[in-house]
């Protein structure tokens, strides 16, 4: 660990006694002009090599976002959809929304059985998937921003699908670690399974047929996907197994432009993700809480500092079980959301000396106008982060939900399904997969997109980029990226440093503090005392970050992981 220049010492000896106790220290990556960081180092490479050959950021991030899906098949994909955030040098801003819409045949109360009560079928089976995004996704940007040929993009992706890759002990992991879900489908089992004969790190895993749908869009685009021979493959195959999305959805999907959600917070401007989805509100609102509390006067994890942003963080997932869907079909009420008056009030309800229990606290919005609160002014994944050396700047997330989404590959075609139709409040109150509950305002409609956590993220710092992050994870992406935001700007740690700082989590409900496994001792001891029940998790979020740092680019990824910060 480094301490810069503009660290006050105090600050920076509490992190470093925090960060010698909980984690080793690593230094970041460090680079002169361009960086990527992604959760999978061929991926992370595809990028680099991108950007060497004169393509933008964006050019770099669609190239990665098709190598994923060779090769981080648990995350990556072809049938999921996701987020785009771009903030160009020129400083202007966009965010393409391609997550998965529920099929035109979806109904409200589709996975309720004859009792009422949720099935699993929101998890599992064809019925879980939504209209897939990512294809339409990246050839949106690839139209908008991009510089390269599109085949020229694909053609990495191609090449690691036909030709094949050494199988990293990751990889060999994460499919031992699905085994279950991937036998129970006999064209996954065959291909991530071998047939029952496992691959073993360092064998070549070829995907033949990946590799076939792959050569087809690059020669036709996402047309190709959605009303192409690849379309009418999955649409039959949909239709043979009891799945909803048909060749009409697909023909009907369409990549969304939003304008990214903006804010203040401190000398930094935020650009984050607007709904469908929760983690922007989520970030800025629970900044705006934290702001003017001291949270960070004792230092990075303290015991001030964990209750402070946990607190914001009960306040804010009370909030997102009510108030956030996609905009499309519920008029979400960010401005209220994120009123100064509001965020003001929320920040009054923290007890400065004790957890507030998950009952008193609720949705926001009604009980402060009740209270006379004038604020009304007027919703398994994967993360990468691109810099170019212009100063363009890119965050993708993007997913299939599930790791593997719900374990089918489409046959023929290669790629696997998502689950992303869990994502929907099922029915309202009853937690999904994530154990985040919704109400009507995330009910399945017809061509709605479900409320996500997905969080990419990009700040500023007078007028130029300073950091780019964001986290697979579920419904902890957004306390994630929240908590290394703070790590960064607040307690002023290097990216590397504050990826791997132990994190917590708490979401309302249940009323639960988690604290990742190596959270130091003697400060959950404390919490415990204060009155938060406590349970231990593996991670809250697999966060990755780049960070301007007196014009040179350092990057972190989370050392007990495989990613890679590539740069040059
Ligand atoms: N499927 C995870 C998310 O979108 O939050």
């Amino acid at each position: 660990m480094s301490c810069r220049q503009s660290r006050p010492l105090a600050v920076c000896l509490l992190t470093l006694l925090t960060l010698t106790a909980a984690a080793r220290a690593k230094d970041p990556v460090r680079a002169a002009h361009a960086m990527v960081v992604a959760q999978e180092p061929l991926a992370a490479d595809v990028g680099r090599r991108v950007l060497l050959d004169g393509g933008n950021a964006v050019d770099a991030a669609v190239a990665i976002g098709l190598a994923l899906a060779v090769t981080h098949p648990s995350a990556g994909n072809l049938g999921g959809g996701g987020f785009m955030l771009v903030r160009l040098a020129n400083g202007k801003t966009t965010f393409l929304d391609f997550r998965e819409a529920a099929p035109e045949k979806a109904t409200r109360d589709m996975y309720l059985d004859a009792e009422g009560n949720p099935t699993k079928d929101s998890i599992f089976g064809w019925r879980s998937s939504g209209t897939p995004g990512s294809v339409a996704g990246f050839e949106f940007a690839h139209k908008k921003f991009g510089s390269k040929p599109w085949a020229e993009l694909v053609a990495p992706a191609l090449q690691l699908a036909r030709n094949g890759f050494s199988v990293s002990q990751t990889l060999a992991d994460s499919f031992h670690s699905s085994e279950k879900m991937l036998t129970a489908d006999p064209e996954s089992k065959r291909i991530f399974l071998r047939d029952g004969t496992q691959y073993k790190a360092g064998e070549t895993f070829k995907q033949p047929e990946l590799a076939d749908t792959l050569a087809r869009i690059a020669k036709g685009g996402a047309k190709e996907f959605y009303e192409g021979e690849t379309a009418k493959r999955l649409a039959a195959a949909m239709a043979a197994h009891g799945g909803l999305v048909s060749t009409r959805d697909l023909a009907a999907y369409k990549v969304v432009e939003r304008a990214p959600l903006e804010g203040n917070y401190k000398q930094f401007h935020i650009i984050t993700a607007p709904p469908p989805s929760a983690g922007g509100v989520g970030v800025l609102q629970m900044l705006g809480i934290l702001d003017g509390t001291n949270f960070e006067s004792d230092g990075p994890n303290s015991v001030k500092a964990v209750h402070y942003e946990a607190e914001a963080m009960r306040r804010f997932y009370a909030d997102r079980s009510e108030y956030l869907a996609d905009p499309q079909f519920y008029n979400v009420p960010v401005k209220s959301l994120l009123a100064a008056d509001y965020v003001a009030w929320r920040r009054r309800t923290i007890d400065p000396n004790h957890p507030t229990p998950s009952e008193y606290i609720g949705p926001g919005l009604q009980r402060a106008q009740a209270a006379h609160v004038s604020w009304f002014e007027s919703s398994e994944t994967t993360h990468y982060n691109v810099v170019d050396a212009k100063g363009n700047a890119v965050a993708v997330t993007y997913t299939l939900n599930n790791s593997f989404g719900n374990g089918i590959t489409a046959p023929g075609l290669g790629f696997l399904l998502n689950d992303e139709m869990d994502d929907f409040a099922a029915k309202p109150g009853v937690p999904n997969m994530f154990g985040v509950t919704g109400g009507d305002a995330n009910a399945i409609e017809p061509g709605k997109r479900p409320l996500s956590s997905m969080t990419p993220t990009i700040i500023t710092k007078d007028g130029k980029f300073f950091m780019a992050v964001g986290a697979p994870g579920g419904s902890r992406i957004t306390t994630g990226v929240l908590q290394v935001i703070v790590d960064v700007l607040d307690f002023h740690m290097n990216p590397q440093d504050a990826v791997d700082l132990p994190r917590f989590h708490h979401q309302w409900k249940p009323d639960t503090l988690y604290l990742q496994n190596g959270f130091p001792a003697d400060t959950e001891a404390a919490l415990a005392r204060m009155g938060y029940p406590i349970k231990p998790i593996s991670g809250v979020a697999r966060v990755e970050a780049i960070v301007m740092n007196n014009g040179v680019l350092e990057g972190g990824t989370e050392s007990r992981l495989d990613g890679k910060v590539s740069g040059y």
